[in-house]
């Protein structure tokens, strides 16, 4: 996942830089000097925010000890360490903590908690007079294949992503909800929500390739015993090293996603 995550914050960097630019439009003229990453992972939001926000600090909230060293890691390597803290915490077991911020920004992780509504509560307080929060959520997941890939397997991606969706929708049953109204009943105003298009053609960069491999072998590592035996064995002959069908010699891979995204205050 680690490696997955990162190449998500370099091949989705102008993504990145759209949301953020979005959302620093709602902001207007309100410094932003204090972020909060809930859900951090090893930074792609926060070094999006870091290079959005100039002045600004980000705290990286994670349960993950790895990640966040992982994330201070990579902000001391930039000349960005006196611009980033870390807590690490488990939002399902314990309070957020942190210190009133500008702004606050989830990215692919309010679906991860158990009780989201307990941790919007805590968000509400967690944010001075004007400040915002920021939530991103999948709306579909990356894809890299064209419909019909040629080898006999037309559909295959779909039907790897029905059987991931369905997984996900098991072990995260809030994956799917409706964040307009769950903001809404905990207490913000929905200030404005769009969906973000991210779309990727041929030829993709060696970035984009790496991040079509691991996505596709980390959903073969969830997935493969779901799936039936003509689907694997291709998916594992795309997977091959060195194989004649392996991912790096087509010329027809893109990255094509969808990102809802939301901006909302706390309601006066
Ligand atoms: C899919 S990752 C998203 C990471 C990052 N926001 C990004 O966009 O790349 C979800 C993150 O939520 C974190 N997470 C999951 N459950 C959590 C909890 N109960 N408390 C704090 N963090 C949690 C995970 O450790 C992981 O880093």
């Amino acid at each position: 996942m680690v490696e997955m995550l990162d190449l998500d914050g370099e091949v989705l960097r102008d993504h990145l830089d759209s949301v953020t630019g979005w959302i620093a439009g709602h902001l207007g003229e309100h410094p932003v000097r204090t972020i909060i990453d809930l859900g951090a992972g090893t930074g792609t939001g926060t070094f999006a925010l870091l290079r959005r926000f100039g002045d600004a600090r980000v705290t990286a909230v994670d349960a993950s000890a790895g990640l966040l060293g992982r994330l201070t890691a990579r902000a001391e390597h930039l000349g960005l360490g006196d611009r980033v803290a870390t807590r690490e915490v488990d939002l399902d077991a314990s309070a957020l903590g942190t210190p009133p911020a500008d702004l606050a920004w989830a990215s692919a992780s309010m679906h991860h908690l158990a009780d989201p509504a307990r941790v919007l509560a805590d968000l509400r307080t967690s944010l001075v007079p004007g400040g915002l929060f920021a939530m991103i959520e999948f709306e579909t997941f990356p894809r890299f294949l064209p419909d019909d890939i040629g080898l006999g397997a037309p559909g295959l991606e779909d039907r790897l992503n029905a059987i991931a969706d369905r997984q996900r929708q098991a072990h995260h049953p809030t994956v799917n909800s409706d964040w307009t109204s769950a903001l809404t009943a905990g207490g913000f105003t929905v200030r404005e929500e769009r969906t973000f298009g991210i779309s990727q053609v041929a030829p993709l960069s060696g970035a984009a390739q790496r991040y079509a491999r691991v996505t596709l072998s980390r959903l073969r590592q969830g997935i493969g015993d779901q799936l039936p035996a003509d689907d694997r064995a291709t998916l594992d002959a795309l997977l091959s090293d060195d194989g004649p069908h392996r991912l790096e010699i087509r010329t027809d891979l893109g990255v094509r996603s969808e990102r809802r995204a939301w901006v909302a205050s706390p309601t006066a």
